[in-house]
Parts: structure tokens; sequence; C-alpha cells
């Protein structure tokens, strides 16, 4: 199994444009046996998507040239064992406990953080999730 994490600045952020994603995003991921979770917040998203290889390329593709959001990089890519979020064709998360201020996100925190900083946000929301 496939993983990645990206991040990118939102273009025109809005809770209805942000509902279409999702619907979206959770209609092709049920297709794709795709799962993962998108934190949202005005000046920042940063998802996690999981499943076959061949799936999670094409996807990372489609997202790389949507024009809802801007500066897209990459942070982390690799194979796991287990998925983090089994049940979740995507998990959105808007209002994310982040430890970095918008400040910090624009002068590349997110960047500048470790495979370990990136992968516990997604496991602390992973756990929450499990409780709603
Ligand atoms: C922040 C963000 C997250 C997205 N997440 C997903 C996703 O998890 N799955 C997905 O299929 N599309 C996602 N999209 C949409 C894709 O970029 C693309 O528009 C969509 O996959 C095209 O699907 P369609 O062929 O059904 O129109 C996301 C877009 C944005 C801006």
């Amino acid at each position: 199994m496939q993983y990645l994490i990206y991040r990118s600045t939102p273009l025109g952020f809005d809770r209805a444009m942000l509902a279409g994603i999702l619907l979206g995003a959770r209609r092709n991921n049920a297709r794709d046996a795709i799962t993962g979770a998108l934190l949202c917040r005005h000046d920042l998203y940063l998802q996690l998507i999981e499943g076959p290889a061949p799936a999670i390329d094409a996807l990372y593709a489609r997202i790389a040239v949507d024009d809802r959001h801007s500066d897209v990089r990459l942070l982390l890519s690799d194979t796991a064992d287990r998925r983090m979020f089994p049940d979740w064709t995507m998990l959105d998360d808007q209002n994310p406990s982040l430890a970095w201020s918008p400040a910090q996100v624009a002068d590349g925190a997110i960047e500048a953080a470790g495979a370990a900083e990136l992968l516990g946000v997604f496991a602390r929301l992973s756990a929450s999730a499990a409780c709603r």
C-alpha cells in the first residue's frame, strides 16, 4: 500500500468549494480504493492519501493540476502495511489543531517538518476519528 502527504495553498477558500472537493473526492476514492484525510485551514491544505500505488500516482497527478489550490508540494511518499484511515474515503478536519501558525506556514514550516512530525499530525487525527 502506497501513501503520500502533500501541502498546498487554497485558492478562493470557502465552505461551498470545500464541500464540492469532498463530494467528488469521496466518490472517486471509493471507486479507486483510496482512503485518507484532508486538513483544511484558510492558508493551508494538508492531505494524506493512501491506497494502491497506481491509483495514488494517478490521483496526485490530478491534484497537482487542480486550479482550486496552488503551491502543491509533495512532502512524504512511502509504503505501509496498514492504512491510517481505513474507514474514511476522505476524512475532513476543518478545525485542525496544528503546531504551525499561518506566519510559520508562510515561512516554510510545513516543508521543514520531518516525516515523524507530519505522520504524528495524521496519527493524532486518526486516533480522534475513531471516536467520531
Ligand atoms: C485539496 C484538494 C484535495 C483533493 N482530494 C481529492 C481526492 O482525495 N480524491 C479525488 O478523486 N480528487 C481529489 N481532489 C480533486 C482532484 O484534484 C480532481 O479535480 C478530481 O479528482 C477529478 O475528478 P473527476 O474526474 O471526477 O472530475 C482534490 C482537490 C483538491 C483541491
